[in-house]
């Protein structure tokens, strides 16, 4: 599609005008961004917008990704992709566009600034002044969806949490906090029941911290974190979060600071960022004149930020905020909310916008790196890695005991059947007869020597023999470290 060329002749002017990506989005996308638009022009942002085709009509077109190609053009040439907000169908359907977005152009760190806003109602008081920042890993965990129907019952989500992915995101939410003038960064987890994974995220997180003396790092489960959040949120300063946990947390966040249409979103990449909000296409609203740009708007304004462009983001916040305050009725006031109204929104942004004095400066966006191929990540690995065993996920509306009796005789080789566990709950050799059971286990056959691979192939022809077997995973022992969790009840 074409370029919009800014409308006002002193800005066509300026010699250097960046092209930037932008996205009009489904629902309430196009609403909110044409506000956004019309407010950057009339805050002479030097910028130029190369409009592309994105989400449910590409991908109902026939293109899955929901990302056209000239688009993936425009973005990998620009650097930059302002978005509004995209359908995902539910259950079934293409893919999230935007969690395919962040994905194909590594937008690794998801950062999220929370500030109460002048006049807009929040639900809780707030002790202090809140200056949130949530950093949350934006590509890992259970977000790579790589799910399977085990059984007819049962269905399976893995959850990946790599070391070179976790260093990534805690680097750059150390130096972020360090640009920020931040004293403390907090890591959310939930290490104590997913030792391995949330382990991995946290172990990471104080290696990271390590090169950041001047800054305090310390942790917090996220349970714990959730009604800190709630009862005293302005005592945090950075909390960075694995994808799952912060997805939930920074909305609890958003709430805080009175809902989701004050939500702006930064995804941040070496190459590629993307900025939006963090609400979706609001289908209850569209076309109603009620959709609130504001929380696009500060995505905006962080791009402009993260373009150099600070004055300008300065004083379209500064416009924000008396327009809020006219748009919104201080419940300390005792009025009723007025209805918020886009149209009128975007009058008094732009009636405050009138007076502001003429901005100069240039955008100063980060090249983009040609790529011909993905970067690998690969972190120093230990000599010694040894195979011990396999874990057997099989099929079968059986007893344990029952499995254990065919399983048994199927170890050779120092191979032996040492556990069997249902839903992560060991049920043999020991158990309790009030642990209920799906018609989905787990067989774990262990060595004491170290064994090749062949030698548990070997064993899996062996089991499909009497089992349907639906997965099965190496145990392996990484630089003298037991590579895999125990079941409950084991050990
Ligand atoms: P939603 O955020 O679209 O709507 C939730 C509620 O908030 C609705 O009542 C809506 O009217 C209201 N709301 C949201 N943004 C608003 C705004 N700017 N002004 C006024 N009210 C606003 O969440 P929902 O309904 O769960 O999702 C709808 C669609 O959006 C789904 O297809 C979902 O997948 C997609 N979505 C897209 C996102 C993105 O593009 N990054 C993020 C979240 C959801």
């Amino acid at each position: 599609m074409g370029t919009l060329v800014p409308s006002d002749r002193q800005e066509a002017k300026m010699a250097q005008t960046q092209t930037i990506t932008v996205a009009m989005g489904d629902g309430i996308g196009p609403e909110v961004m044409e506000a956004t638009l019309a407010i950057f022009r009339a805050a002479k942002v030097p910028l130029r917008y190369d409009v592309v085709p994105m989400g449910r009509k590409v991908a109902e077109g026939g293109e899955p990704s929901g990302i056209a190609a000239e688009a993936r053009d425009s973005v990998e040439r620009t650097g930059i992709l302002f978005k509004g907000p995209m359908e995902t169908p539910k259950g079934t359907g293409y893919k999230s566009v935007n969690v395919t977005a962040r994905k194909l152009w590594g937008a690794f760190a998801n950062k999220r600034v929370y500030r109460k806003l002048r006049g807009v109602p929040i639900p809780v008081q707030i002790r202090g002044e809140l200056n949130l920042t949530m950093v949350r890993e934006n590509i890992e965990d259970t977000y790579g969806a790589v799910e399977h129907m085990q059984t007819h019952d049962v269905a399976q989500c893995r959850r990946f949490i790599t070391r070179p992915g976790s260093q990534q995101v805690h680097r750059y939410t150390f130096e972020m906090a360090q640009r920020k003038g931040a004293k403390r960064v907090t890591c959310a987890h939930k290490a104590n029941i997913m030792k391995m994974t949330d382990g991995l995220f946290l172990e990471t997180f104080y290696e990271v911290a390590k090169d950041y003396p001047q800054i305090t790092a310390d942790d917090v489960m996220v349970d714990a974190l959730a009604m800190r959040l709630v009862l005293d949120p302005a005592s945090y300063d950075v909390i960075v979060l694995p994808n799952l946990q912060g997805d939930i947390l920074t909305d609890l966040a958003a709430g805080l600071v009175g809902g989701l249409a004050y939500a702006p979103s930064a995804n941040i990449g070496d190459g590629i960022c993307i900025f939006e909000a963090v609400h979706g296409t609001a289908p209850d609203i569209v076309g109603q004149n009620l959709a609130n740009p504001t929380a696009l708007l500060l995505s905006g304004t962080m791009m402009l930020r993260h373009l150099g462009l600070e004055r300008h983001a300065t004083v379209i916040e500064d416009a924000l905020e008396k327009t809020l305050d006219r748009m919104h009725t201080r419940p300390d006031l005792g009025q009723p909310i007025p209805i918020f109204r886009t149209s009128r929104f975007t009058e008094l942004m732009l009636s405050h916008l009138q007076d502001s004095p003429a901005i100069t400066g240039a955008p100063s966006a980060p090249l983009v790196a040609k790529r011909q191929d993905p970067k690998m990540m690969v972190t120093p690995t230990p000599d010694r890695i040894v195979l011990l065993g396999v874990d057997v996920f099989l099929e079968s509306g059986l007893a344990p005991r029952a499995i254990a009796e065919l399983l048994e005789p199927l170890g050779r080789e120092g191979l032996r059947l040492t556990m069997i566990s249902n839903r992560g709950t060991q049920v043999w050799p020991t158990g309790s007869p009030h642990t209920d059971c799906v018609n989905h286990y787990r067989a774990r056959f262990e060595s004491e020597q170290p064994l090749d691979q062949r030698a548990l192939i070997a064993l899996l022809e062996r089991v499909a023999d009497v089992f349907p077997i639906c997965s099965s995973e190496w145990l392996r022992e990484i630089g003298g470290m037991r590579g895999y969790s125990l079941a409950q009840g084991q050990g």
